[in-house]
């Protein structure tokens, strides 16, 4: 079908042609006006039927959610909202909506009634500028990296390797459940298994972006990654997508700068590229913020808090800092942490991430030199002997958005760390090799994509960000 897209002919302005549009009705007024979206923006199109020349088997069919073409001339609009409109001279319906059944009625639904039926919330305006958006941010990684030079590299999504230690994993077998294959001691025979061996979902592209990036320097991962661990929070998927650049020769503060690129980068894009959308998605927060307490709304409406985080530089700060920042913080004195910060060492929870960045430092943070024991074997060893070249970007009303080091590059170093932490080197040799033949100085992050979404979105709840969210007893559509 030959159509105008409805953003187009909205944008252009342009009257006294000839149009076909086709979309969903969102209402339908007086047996007249039509709200038609397609999809390609944020606004409906207003189409005016002459419903008394009209058959009335088609009025009548001329529902919320029904899609219908429509045929006509684009004229100058008298009513207030837009500036032109169609009066159609025919309509045709392409798929009826019963309105007795038809879920989505034009009124407000709730976002946990939305969930529940994933499958429609797409016609909504608060889904439809979400996963607009979401694209845009997708293309604008894939530009920044692409303008960089750097390379997409597709890393596997079934693995056999279990070193990374970032989360919990996701079995892969065609074994049958109640009957695998056994050997002569009982135990489950995974040589017959399909891969021969046991596989999981993958958690992270790193290891084997690590490999590419000693042969390419510059490469980038973003796909799908898993983890099973069992954290019903508002911030965690059991299927999310994640960014991984990893680039020879750069060091922590190459890797942060990079990092602090790639998200003003992003941000300023989506402002510049998703405007209407943007604007949307502000007046929806500010509208559901008001059914708030004062202390629980944004300190800044959405766009603002865009600027501010693009036009701002992010606060460097070591572990060992934000220690004693936490620990002389009211609430850890006042014991209103649920984890109270007592000794260098501690794990960082969220609730102490989001108090460094929304009450102490109102601007994104970025955490570096760790505690060896809270990070993985792979991060670089500083000279002290007790922390690791690590960074973690924090941000307001998301905690932990990035989450990246420097690598160690030294072979033995390296090695004593992996025995440290009981890696078997047999298993990694592969890895092991890029540190054997030619090692150098080199360093990435991991960007949780969802989370960027949530925080330039202003949604709350990163259930809503992505179409079918997998979680904890929950694996719909
Ligand atoms: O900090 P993480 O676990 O780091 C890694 O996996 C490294 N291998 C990345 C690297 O250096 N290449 O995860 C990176 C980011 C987190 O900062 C967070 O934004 C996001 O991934 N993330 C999740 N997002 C949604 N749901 C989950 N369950 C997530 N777990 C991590
Ligand atoms: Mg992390």
């Amino acid at each position: 079908m030959k159509r105008n897209k409805i953003k187009e002919i909205l944008e252009s302005g342009k009257s006294g042609y000839q149009a076909t549009v086709a979309g969903w009705v969102r209402t339908f007024r007086n047996n007249q006006f039509i709200a038609l979206n397609d999809g390609s923006s944020i606004s409906t199109f207003q189409v005016v039927i002459d419903y008394e020349n009209m058959d009335p088997e088609i009025v009548k069919k001329i529902n919320t959610g029904a899609s219908i073409k429509a045929e006509g001339e684009i004229i100058e609009s008298m009513g207030k909202g837009q500036s032109v409109e169609m009066k159609a001279t025919q309509i045709t319906i392409l798929g009826e909506a019963d309105p007795d059944k038809y879920p989505l009625q034009p009124k407000k639904h709730s976002l946990e009634f939305l969930r529940e039926i994933a499958h429609l919330r797409f016609r909504t305006n608060t889904f439809s500028a979400i996963f607009r958006i979401r694209h845009q941010m997708a293309f604008a990684i894939h530009k920044f990296f692409n303008d960089k030079g750097f390379v997409y590299l597709h890393t596997p999504i079934i693995t056999s390797s279990d070193a990374e230690g970032a989360g919990e994993m996701f079995r892969v077998t065609t074994m049958e459940i109640g009957d695998p294959p056994r050997d002569e001691a009982g135990q489950i025979d995974t040589t017959k298994d399909f891969f021969g061996k046991e596989t999981n979902l993958t958690v992270s592209g790193q290891l084997e972006a690590e490999l590419a990036a000693m042969a390419l320097s510059e490469v980038y991962t973003f796909g799908p990654t898993f983890r099973a661990e069992n954290s019903n929070t508002s911030r965690h998927l059991a299927e999310f997508w994640m960014v991984e650049p990893e680039v020879a020769f750069n060091n922590l503060d190459d890797n942060m700068d990079l990092a602090e690129e790639l998200l003003k980068y992003v941000i300023n894009y989506i402002m510049e590229n998703g405007k209407d959308d943007l604007a949307f998605l502000e007046t929806r927060l500010l509208n559901e913020e008001k059914q708030k307490p004062q202390i629980e709304r944004s300190a800044m409406p959405l766009t603002e808090k865009l600027k501010f985080c693009a036009d701002n530089e992010f606060v460097r700060l070591t572990y060992t800092e934000a220690i004693q920042i936490l620990k002389n913080s009211k609430p850890n004195k006042k014991k209103k942490f649920k984890y109270i910060i007592e000794d260098w060492g501690a794990d960082l929870q969220s609730e102490h991430e989001r108090y460094l960045v929304e009450k102490h430092f109102k601007k994104p943070v970025i955490l570096v030199d760790y505690p060896k024991d809270i990070k993985a074997f792979y991060m670089r060893m500083n000279d002290d002997n007790k922390t690791v070249s690590a960074m973690d970007i924090l941000f307001p009303g998301i905690g932990e958005i990035i989450g990246g080091s420097q690598r160690e590059e030294r072979l033995d170093v390296l090695k004593s760390r992996m025995a440290e932490m009981d890696i078997p080197e047999e298993e990694m040799h592969w890895y092991l090799d890029t540190r054997k033949f030619g090692s150098c100085v080199h360093a990435g992050f991991g960007l949780g994509f969802e989370r960027l979404v949530l925080f330039i979105t202003g949604m709350s709840n990163i259930r809503d960000v992505i179409p079918f969210p997998r979680y904890p007893g929950n694996a719909k559509f």
